[in-house]
């Protein structure tokens, strides 16, 4: 943690016992930038996210009623909400708290009322999933003043739940996943199928790189929805027509290629695009364990065209920011990461050059655009749990 962290939890601690009369218990949860294998997860198959030490945190203390009261420092916003009162989704940041307050008790935890106070480091709609942060702080937080054992999966579930019910986004179980399991120095690789994850250290002749474009279009939503449906559309014609298949995980780049004809064009690419992110996930991994970073740099490319062509998930200001990337002094690759149309690039970077690629990548992209990004390096985090100030 950094001192402008350190700082900030100090005055999160300060402000609660102004606001609530009580001391806090202070709560994390991580965001994260995902390596490779892109809109992957929601088809059984494989990603490659790390966990920032960009973070969530929650300051809690445990109420004697049923209350939930909570305090977002970034908005400055508040709202309450009872727990014995059915709550209905209100299209605004509350959701994520009371969605996964909600899937917590429908799984079967009797969570106390809680006074809440919320400050975030990561910025909102830059896809480094501020979203599933809240939720995994949220979470983590009311199971702790339940004093509840925490079960980091079933954490992780009952937010991607809380997402996918409250919010309305059809995620994933990638964001939520790696914000309750992520490990330091480590990227994940995780199979979306049974949920069992590897975790692959980051070398240290190289360093991964975030660049924020600033934009965020306001498809991003439907659009998500939709392509999850191709996707469906898909494994409803191919199964038909191959053995086995139950989601687009099961069908490799062969089996694909001869059966793409029964597949509208469309559906076609969205299905090749997801075949082909599982095979260079499972390449990038193996590839970052060798020490390949040229290899590793080379599969973030082609992913990157992937989601630009086939999964139409980019847009010109993602597409800029990785040219100007590759562009840069010991860059080895670059690609989008996280759901799309806006939000961030990552980019693997050669230690060494790490700091004079930002000094070259922003004025250019700020030239070209009028924004000016927000570019930084990364050190691979733990995922949720407690902290001291
Ligand atoms: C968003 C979702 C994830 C995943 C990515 C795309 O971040 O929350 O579940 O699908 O998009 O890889």
């Amino acid at each position: 943690m950094n001192d402008a962290t350190r700082r900030g939890l100090a005055e999160l601690s300060l402000s609660f016992e102004r606001r609530y009369g009580a001391t806090p218990l202070l709560f994390r949860a991580p965001g994260r930038v995902n390596l490779i294998g892109e809109h992957t997860d929601y088809n059984d198959g494989f990603v490659l996210p790390a966990a920032l030490d960009l973070a969530t945190f929650v300051a809690i203390a445990p109420r004697t009623d049923r209350l939930i009261k909570v305090h977002s420092a970034n908005l400055d916003r508040s709202f309450t909400f009872d727990l014995d009162v059915a709550q209905e989704r209100r299209r605004d940041w509350s959701d994520y708290v009371r969605g996964v307050a909600v899937e917590l008790g429908a799984t079967g935890h009797r969570l106390p009322g809680a006074d809440i106070a919320i400050w975030s480091t990561l910025p909102m709609g830059s896809g480094l999933s501020a979203s599933a942060a809240l939720e995994v702080a949220v979470g983590y937080a009311l199971m702790s003043v339940a004093g509840e054992p925490i079960d980091r999966l079933e954490l992780a579930k009952a937010s991607q739940s809380a997402e996918n019910a409250f919010v309305g986004m059809r995620c994933g179980i990638m964001d939520q996943y790696i914000s309750c399991h992520g490990i330091e120095g480590c990227a994940l690789l995780l199979d979306c199928r049974s949920l069992e994850a590897t975790p692959i250290r980051i070398d240290s002749r190289a360093r991964i790189v975030v660049a924020n474009t600033m934009v965020h279009h306001q498809l991003a939503g439907s659009a998500y929805n939709e392509r999850r449906l191709d996707c469906e559309q898909a494994v409803a014609i191919l199964y038909k027509a191959i053995d086995g298949v139950a989601a687009l995980r099961d069908i490799d780049t062969a089996q694909l290629e001869m059966h793409a004809h029964l597949l509208p064009g469309r559906i076609a690419r969205r299905a090749r695009h997801v075949v082909t992110e599982n095979a260079r996930t499972l390449e990038m991994a193996a590839a970052l364990e060798a020490g390949a970073l040229e290899t590793s740099g080379r599969l973030m490319n082609a992913s990157h065209a992937s989601l630009r062509d086939d999964y139409e998930v980019s847009c010109p200001e993602l597409d800029l920011m990785v040219d100007l990337a590759r562009g840069a002094p010991g860059a080895y690759g670059a690609r989008m990461t996280g759901g799309g149309f806006g939000g961030c690039v990552v980019s693997l970077v050669e230690a060494t050059a790490a700091e004079s690629f930002a000094a070259r990548v922003a004025p250019a992209y700020e030239k070209e655009t009028g924004l000016a990004p927000v570019i930084f390096s990364c050190f691979p985090a733990a995922g949720a749990g407690s902290v001291a100030i």
